[in-house]
């Protein structure tokens, strides 16, 4: 079939065809944030979350705009056979209305899939009449030895949907298996603007729907409210459902999950160091959760780290209050954020009581924004990078505990071994790559 030109020139017609193009484009451009997270009917921000046995129970999140008050979640064995869509069990959410400043109004659901078996794939997705997400998978948890991943993020924060989105793909690529995405605060850069959660929940994309996340909370998660006291992000329990296994008063911000033979605790740092009630009940409630702890492996994670990488900051109540626990109950590994800088160590660790207790120690930073000038390489620190936006893939398999460290362009940065023996301090074996200077500057 001929195809009809119009009369005139070819050149006025692309020209035109250019025109109409850039009024699109503009179009595009003068859609605010604001205007471009608006919440609609159609479920958006849909993100797993770990409950306190992920072999047995997952939860999920998602947002709605005002007009639907009532959504649903979906479940079935996942199937090649697309007819699994005949076998679902439907769940009615809970749903809260979160009306918030200049924020439009949206009603938040959740939904925690229970009675799961152990080592298995599922599919689900949320939603009520017309509106339906796509079908999404994830895996239960296995049983306590079972080789497992994790992916670990320092600091998102800022600059998240440009810039941090290529880490949490890469991230992906490398781990589609991971049993969590850790978070270890400043998930963004201020606590109450919708518009850097949008951020958050476009970076992630679907990856946020896939693989649980883990999120423990930093200083940016926060704000202060008129008479001074710490008041955690108006979104952070409407938009996640996260153990309530914590002391009271920190609920979802201080918690524990217990995967395949692997303890990972959250702490609320934040509330740490500027609440003197909430520094002891979150000590007390460490001790507690240390000492009764069947899990080979103890992974802890927060925002303040206990040897900061950067000269002007020393986070003292946290590290005269939590490294003597770490000390006493042998933690393996304590990972970290806030300095927008990447430090790890453990041999140099000074240890506070008697003997050596094989902690290993992490600061990292995943989102753009960074530290130089100040952080000198202290004598603790075994590998640091400066200005490099990084991610970590943790895999642990019996007594061995491979710790990885990629660049945001997904090359090996560092990486070691912690290696249980019996009657001993944790092993560590160092296997930083080759030909690969230390980043300074
Ligand atoms: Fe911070």
């Amino acid at each position: 079939m001929l195809i009809q030109f119009p009369r005139f020139g070819t050149r006025a017609f692309y020209s035109f065809l250019l025109f109409v193009s850039f009024l699109g484009s503009r179009k595009v451009i003068a859609q605010s944030p604001a205007e471009l997270y608006k919440p609609l009917q159609q479920p958006d921000r849909i993100i797993l979350n770990v409950t306190a046995d992920p072999s047995k129970a997952m939860a999920v999140n998602w947002r709605t705009n005002e007009q639907i008050s009532e959504s649903f979640a979906e479940i079935a064995l996942a199937s090649a056979d697309p007819r699994f869509i005949n076998k679902v069990k439907r769940i009615k959410a809970k749903s809260e209305k979160l009306e918030f400043e200049a924020t439009p109004t949206a009603y938040y659901h959740s939904v925690i899939f229970d009675s799961l078996t152990a080592n298995t794939k599922y599919a689900y997705r949320v939603g009520q009449g017309e509106y339906w997400s796509e079908w999404i998978h994830f895996n239960t948890a296995g049983k306590a030895g079972d080789k497992l991943s994790f992916i670990y993020y320092g600091d998102v924060q800022t600059n998240i949907r440009t810039l941090w989105s290529r880490v949490a793909r890469d991230a992906y690529a490398k781990a589609p298996e991971a049993v969590l995405m850790m978070y270890a605060g400043d998930l963004v850069n201020r606590a109450n603007r919708d518009v850097e959660w949008g951020d958050w929940f476009q970076a992630g994309g679907f990856i946020h729907s896939m693989i649980p996340g883990f999120p423990s909370p930093g200083n940016h998660d926060h704000i202060t409210d008129k008479d001074g006291k710490r008041l955690m992000s108006a979104f952070w329990r409407p938009q996640f459902t996260l153990p309530e296994n914590g002391p009271e008063g920190l609920e979802e911000t201080c918690y524990y999950s217990d995967i395949q033979g692997m303890r990972f605790i959250s702490l609320n740092s934040d509330q740490a160091e500027e609440s003197d009630e909430f520094l002891e009940k979150q000590r007390l409630w460490m001790e507690k959760i240390l000492k009764d702890n069947p899990n080979k492996w103890t992974c802890v994670t927060f925002h303040h780290p206990i040897y900061s990488p950067k000269s002007t900051r020393d986070n003292k109540r946290m590290r005269d209050t939590f490294k003597p626990l770490f000390d006493k109950y042998k933690v393996d590994l304590v990972l970290q954020g806030h300095d927008h800088t990447y430090a790890r160590g453990m041999a140099k660790i000074p240890m506070e009581g008697k003997g050596k207790s094989g902690t290993m120690y992490v600061v990292s930073v995943s989102g753009p924004k960074m530290t130089s000038s100040d952080s000198d390489k202290k004598p603790w620190m075994d590998r640091t990078a400066l200005y490099t936006q990084l991610y970590h893939v943790v895999t642990v398999d019996k007594d061995v505990l491979d710790f990885k460290t990629f660049t945001a362009t997904g090359e090996l940065y560092d990486a070691f071994e912690l290696i249980k023996q019996k009657g001993k301090i944790n092993k560590i074996v160092d296997k930083i790559p080759q030909n690969s200077p230390e980043r300074r500057n």
